[in-house]
């Protein structure tokens, strides 16, 4: 058993590693420390608690905010990592593998700051703040969302007319699902089936359900690893775009009984559910890397299962007649609760559009609307990006702007 001493060393090497490479979050680092521009703002925020999000959790509170933090999924928290960020001065409010019960009351303690600011992944902050914490939506000036889940709620609020103040969709700047759901999920959700099962990719039969940002990542990285990928989508064009991906296309039905291993990332629930189990061969491994552990009916799993087994860590194993299923990290995010979550030069850009949109909320008073992330921020941090990649871009000169601004041209 280790004693908080060594979760605090074992955390504070994580954050430490994490920093060194993110190079724009470091640069913001200096700046939030010398410039101060979160001083008085309290920020509350929900997020997946590894060694990236202490480390932008860390630049909130060098900003001069009071930061306090709770975990945004029951699983996904590193114990070492919140014992160090509590030590750098954040109140931390999160555990690994905490129940419901647990895991409100530190949603609710993580608002008792009375936040100015926001900063939600996957909406449960926003959705208590205007519910049962309506006494303290006076004082919250924005809120920024990190996720798809999470801005589709956000969306449905403001077309009820429910959102009571202005909202960032984070996660829709190109600098955030360009690179994080893309390449992020594709990595980091390979990452956590490779580490959790040891098993080989390469030559297997790898379904991938929802064909967004997240699921062509998945596809892409899977396929470079060998797989074959079959594609299942309810969009007619996301499953063309699959099939011109060079992807097969199919109904989960018809994915269920070829499958070896499937992942799904559609936002969606039941996307695999009891009639597909009883379909799939003998040893399907079954994930996913959507938000919510509902898109694999793991209630419907466990009602159909004549014997349940663990059968490594992170791995539960069900029997429906002579096929054993086996459902990694309880059908949550698989890439966070089974690994790391993504790359820190992933986490680097979405972490700088948290910080940068933060700061913005603090200079505007906005009406309560969803809001994309401003075209200067989302292009400041890929510009921060690309310095700190030694890469240099050309620059439009005047003759050529004239041009482009222009239709008195022709052949
Ligand atoms: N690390 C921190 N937050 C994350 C997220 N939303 N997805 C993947 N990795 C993360």
């Amino acid at each position: 058993m280790s004693d908080s001493n060594d979760l605090v060393k074992s955390g504070e090497r994580k954050i430490q590693w994490a920093a060194s490479h993110m190079p724009v979050v470091s640069a913001l680092e200096k700046q939030f420390a010398s410039q101060r521009p979160l001083e008085g703002a309290s920020v509350s925020c929900c997020l997946h608690l590894e060694a990236k999000t202490a480390y932008m959790a860390y630049v909130l509170h060098k900003g001069g905010a009071q930061v306090a933090l709770c975990g945004s999924n029951p699983l996904t928290t590193q114990d070492d990592v919140a014992y160090a960020l509590h030590e750098r001065g954040v109140t931390v409010n999160a555990r690994y593998g905490i129940d419901d019960e647990e895991y409100y009351r530190n949603l609710n303690k993580t608002l008792d700051i009375g936040p100015s600011v926001i900063i939600d992944d996957g909406g449960d902050l926003a959705h208590l703040v205007h519910t049962e914490r309506d006494d303290l939506l006076p004082s919250v000036q924005g809120l920024c969302e990190e996720t798809t889940t999470g801005v589709i709620r956000l969306r449905a609020m403001e077309r009820e007319g429910s959102l009571k103040f202005p909202a960032f969709a984070v996660n829709n700047a190109k600098c955030k699902y360009l690179f994080d759901n893309r390449y992020g999920t594709g990595q980091s959700t390979l990452d956590g089936i490779m580490r959790t099962t040891n098993l080989i990719i390469a030559g297997k039969v790898f379904v991938v359900a929802g064909y967004g940002w997240c699921g062509r990542g998945i596809a892409m990285r899977a396929k470079g690893l060998g797989a074959n990928v079959v594609v299942t989508e309810v969009d007619p064009i996301k499953a063309i775009e699959a099939h011109m991906d060079g992807f097969r296309v199919m109904t989960m039905d018809e994915a269920a009984r070829i499958g070896d291993i499937f992942v799904t990332a559609t936002g969606c629930n039941k996307v695999i559910r009891q009639r597909h189990f009883t379909t799939m061969k003998d040893g399907a491994i079954l994930a996913n890397a959507g938000h919510f552990n509902v898109e694999v009916d793991v209630v419907g799993l466990e009602q159909l299962a004549e014997e349940q087994r663990f059968s490594r860590k992170d791995i539960m194993s069900y029997r429906i007649g002579d096929a054993w299923l086996h459902l990694l990290g309880e059908g949550r995010l698989v890439n966070l609760a089974c690994a790391d979550g993504h790359p820190a030069e992933i986490m680097d850009m979405s972490f700088a559009l948290q910080l940068l949109c933060a700061t913005h909320i603090l200079g505007h008073h906005l009406e309560p609307r969803v809001y994309g992330v401003p075209q200067d921020i989302d292009e400041r941090v890929a510009r921060m990006r690309l310095s700190a990649s030694s890469i240099s871009i050309d620059e439009l000169d005047e003759e050529q702007c004239a041009y482009l601004s222009s239709w008195r041209h022709g052949t």
